[in-house]
């Protein structure tokens, strides 16, 4: 974690309270509310992007310096299409004029930039910016940037399937064909990156939007009201603070019994013998108590 040089009133006691050796390897991010901060500001929706995309270089460097290990972001979804031809067109202009003015900020940071989602399908000059700066970058060992561009979880997972089908298929395989979990995520357009620990949603909407549905299985979910614009390094500490005050069971428990302890958990003998029914009506029971 390299120390940051200034910190704003208020960001020293965040900082200060983080835990380094507990912080998201990977976080994600359904970055929303550009529009609505435009609007607050009596200024066209235009300008909430143009801010969005500033905030992407700040939130980049302050995820870099901390050491997070990857960050992927919702720049564009397969849904997004349906937006009017001049915003999408905006969007495109938006991310080639960020990838070529800071491919030097990614060199010096040490900054490996990837994309995930159906990328053949953007315009031309978009697109060879995103592969030259993919390619640019390939080297860098530090921070992955991920960008989910034109990016649907459910294409990806139909991707995924299809090309096991295909592996199969050619190498002669596919009437002895079985799937499981760890061939698709092996085939994912994340393949090789660790699972987001953490999900960050800004401005407030309590959805997951189609975004990295396999991979956020586990991930922690945090939603701020905070419009993407205004998602500075403060807010970012916060979710991080937070994640790291969430218990990550896994499906699992906390504290593993201890030999004892599972011992009297088990079942009373008179108690195994009971009928279903009088069991049902002592878990009614406890839960009236505990609801209280
Ligand atoms: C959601 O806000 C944001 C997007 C659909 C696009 C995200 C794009 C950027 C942050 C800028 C370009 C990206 C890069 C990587 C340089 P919204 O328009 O849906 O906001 P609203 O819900 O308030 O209308």
């Amino acid at each position: 974690m390299k120390p940051f040089d200034k910190l704003a009133p208020g960001e020293r006691e965040l900082a200060l309270a983080l835990d380094p050796a507990k912080m998201p390897a990977h976080i994600a991010i359904i970055m929303d509310g550009n529009g609505r901060w435009a609007k607050r500001r009596g200024l066209p929706r235009f300008a909430g992007h143009r801010a969005g995309a500033n905030r992407v270089r700040s939130i980049v460097e302050n995820c870099s310096d901390l050491g997070v290990k990857a960050l992927t972001l919702y720049a564009f979804s397969a849904e997004n299409w349906k937006r009017p031809r001049l915003e999408i067109d905006l969007l495109w202009r938006l991310l080639r004029i960020y990838l070529r003015a800071d491919l030097e900020d990614l060199q010096r940071n040490n900054i490996r930039l990837t994309s995930i989602g159906r990328v053949e399908a953007l315009p031309p000059l978009a697109y060879r910016e995103l592969r030259n700066t993919e390619r640019a970058t390939e080297n860098n060992t530090g921070m992955r940037l991920n960008l989910a561009i034109n990016y649907s979880a459910r294409h990806e997972i139909v991707d995924s399937v299809n090309v096991i089908i295909d592996e199969a298929r050619i190498s002669g395989r596919l009437a002895r064909l079985t799937i499981d979990e760890a061939a698709i995520g092996r085939h994912l357009y994340t393949a090789g990156l660790p699972e987001p620990d953490l999900l960050v949603r800004t401005s407030g909407e309590m959805r997951v939007s189609n975004f990295l549905l396999w991979q956020i299985a586990y991930a922690e979910l945090y939603v701020t009201e905070t419009f993407w614009p205004d998602f500075d390094r403060s807010e970012l500490l916060k979710a991080i603070l937070e994640f790291q005050r969430r218990e990550r069971r896994f499906g699992g428990l906390a504290e593993v019994p201890t030999a004892i302890e599972a011992a009297d958990d088990e079942v009373p003998e008179d108690e195994a013998r009971l009928e279903p029914e009088e069991l049902q009506a002592e878990d009614h029971e406890e839960i009236a108590v505990s609801s209280q």
